[in-house]
């Protein structure tokens, strides 16, 4: 089964509305000569989302994402966007990103509830789990990455897994400079397959994207890349930097 690699440029709230809006202009500039293979999705700001999608709208390169959603569809719930007003403007949405995590105190089943929301409206979710410094520390990495895949797994449907991505995000490589080696990250792609496979079937662990986050640079992409299992990044602080998230994109589709 060929899965097409999947990079993720997740822009946090590390710009201003302007600057966002330009840098959508300048990657879809530096990407005009570029043969892209890869499904490429920018995660903007929440303010920023019609402006980048409409600046977006004739490129067939790249596609816009949300950053997380509510887990309510509406409600009285000041200050909070909803999966119906992100729809007009993305196809993909990040949910469970850590540091949401941190900052809502969201739980995994919370998570969870948020994956049926998009899939409801036709998003594409793409799901991060990871583990923090201490749970590595406490050798504990195995334990946390089961329970998270578990839990959505829980009451998730055989056709959700086709519709789901995965990004794998160590905590501790988020923004630091550090990362693992990229065998041990291939070796927690191949036990999130292998869950899947147990409580669906290996077809369906095959054609699961899963993708790798945390410190992505277009210095170690290659060898993340050269492991089998691996479909591509989930990347912050280089997708900043339309060269440097092109080169990423490069590297991915050499793989
Ligand atoms: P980073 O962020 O590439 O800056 O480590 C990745 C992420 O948080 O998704």
């Amino acid at each position: 089964m060929t899965r097409t690699p999947l990079v993720v440029g997740n822009w946090k709230m590390e710009l201003s509305h302007k600057a966002e809006v330009e840098l959508a202009r300048s990657l879809k500039t530096v990407l005009k000569n570029v043969t892209v293979t890869s499904d490429v999705v920018v995660c903007p700001s929440f303010p920023s989302l019609p402006a980048v999608s409409a600046a977006l709208k004739s490129s067939e390169k790249l596609m816009v994402g949300a950053q997380t959603i509510h887990a309510a569809e509406k409600g009285a719930w000041t200050g909070a966007v909803s999966v119906l007003q992100i729809m007009p403007f993305v196809r993909w949405c990040i949910v469970g990103h850590s540091e949401q995590r941190a900052l809502t105190h969201e739980t995994d089943a919370m998570v969870q509830h948020k994956v049926d929301l998009l899939l409801k409206h036709g998003i594409t979710p793409i799901f991060c789990i990871g583990e923090s410094a201490a749970e590595r520390a406490a050798e504990a990495t195995t334990q946390k990455i089961t329970n998270q895949i578990q839990t959505l797994l829980h009451k998730a449907a055989r056709t959700t897994l086709t519709k789901v991505v995965i990004a794998y995000e160590p905590i501790w490589a988020i923004g630091s400079g550090q990362t693992p080696d990229s065998n041990e990250v291939a070796a927690t792609m191949l036990l999130i397959r292998k869950i899947v496979a147990e409580r669906f079937d290996p077809e369906i662990a095959d054609r699961l994207r899963i993708i790798y986050g945390g410190s992505v640079s277009p210095q170690n992409i290659q060898q993340f890349m050269a492991e089998p299992g691996i479909d591509g990044a989930l990347v912050g602080g280089a997708a900043l930097h339309p060269l440097q998230f092109v080169e990423i994109i490069r590297s991915v589709q050499k793989s």
